[in-house]
């Protein structure tokens, strides 16, 4: 694949907005880093995100939003919300809020949780995109997983060291002026937390709020190690991995040649599989029986298939 250098003008808009229809990914400027977007209603679009990035496990998204108004049809805004929003938006600060139910968010943006991190840039271009795709867009940084974050289109498109040869576009502003990721604020039983330090500054968002902000030992590049802030979506039901057959009693989840009362991808396409792995871990888990899950393979988004599937099956 080519990935072509587009000017955040009317006519590179209008071509991103196409790609982006058809559930392809570009990159996008914003204020901080450069993103890696795509439309994160579409459940194949994330998939593809995690594909190019290559990464062996699926973090959850950052929903990338206009303005507050569209912000607050997929997340729940209290008070102080509202206020960092007013204060802070468009900017450097993301959210993580409740997710609102039929916010029409595809499941793997969120990993399965029922939180949402949302943000509004401030950067034009991206600003202009957003409102002209009309939707939200699911973005992490667009390098490749465990490389550093791009601040220039360059480092985007660099065949080696970036996504080039990966993604069809780039929309190209030049470099980021902030230059690092955006600050990330959560809600831990009620008490605001700084999760991610990044682009604004947490004193900025503790006056604000008049109150400090707890800062949890964790990663926020790992959450979804043990012990870390962000659990990830764990079934209730039992969990059996690699099953070429349902045990009695269990709804078998099949995977291309084994098939199943459910099914990841009955062709073996990997990321119609990511595309649908917590949906149907949800669905299973509704059916109130013990799980089996065909084996998948290991390559490509495998990797990340195989990394939440075994984090799900883990002994609770
Ligand atoms: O500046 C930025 O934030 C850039 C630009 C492109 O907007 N994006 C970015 O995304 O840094 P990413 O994917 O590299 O980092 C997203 C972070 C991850 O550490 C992830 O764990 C956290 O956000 N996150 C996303 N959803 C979350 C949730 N529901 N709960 C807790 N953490 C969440
Ligand atoms: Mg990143």
């Amino acid at each position: 694949m080519h990935t072509r250098l587009l000017s955040p003008d009317d006519q590179g808009l209008a071509i991103a907005c196409d790609w982006l229809s058809q559930g392809d990914l570009v990159a996008m400027p914003t204020e901080t880093v450069y993103g890696l977007a795509g439309d994160a209603r579409n459940a194949t679009a994330v998939a593809r995100i995690y594909e190019a990035k290559g990464r062996p496990s699926f973090n959850p998204l950052i929903v990338h939003l206009p303005d507050r108004l569209a912000a607050e049809k997929i997340a729940h805004f209290d008070e102080s919300a509202r206020a960092l929003a007013q204060a802070f938006w468009p900017g450097a600060l993301t959210m993580v809020l409740p997710l609102r139910e039929n916010a029409g968010i595809a499941s793997l943006v969120t990993a399965g949780l029922d939180t949402v991190a949302l943000r509004v840039p401030a950067h034009p271009a991206a600003h202009a995109l957003l409102q002209r795709f009309g939707g939200p867009l699911a973005a992490p940084s667009a390098n490749p997983s465990g490389r550093i974050s791009p601040t220039t289109a360059a480092h985007v498109a660099d065949p080696d060291s970036g996504l080039g040869g990966r993604i069809p576009a780039v929309l190209d502003a030049g470099s980021c002026p902030v230059g690092v990721e955006s600050t990330i604020i959560g809600w831990v039983d009620g008490q605001p937390a700084l999760l991610r330090p990044g682009g604004i500054a947490a004193e900025a968002i503790e006056e604000v709020l008049g109150q400090s902000l707890i800062r949890p030992a964790i990663n926020p590049d790992a959450p979804n190690a043990p012990g870390q802030l962000t659990s990830h979506y764990a079934p209730r039901a039992s969990l059996r991995l690699n099953a070429e057959t349902a045990g009695p009693d269990e709804v078998m989840i099949g995977f291309g040649k084994v098939g199943g009362e459910l099914t990841l991808s009955a062709s073996g396409d990997l990321t119609e599989a990511a595309a649908r792995l917590f949906d149907l871990l949800r669905q299973a888990d509704a059916m109130g029986r013990p799980i089996a899950v065909a084996a998948v393979p290991e390559t490509g988004l495998g990797a990340a298939i195989n990394d939440r599937l075994r984090r799900a099956a883990a002994p609770r």
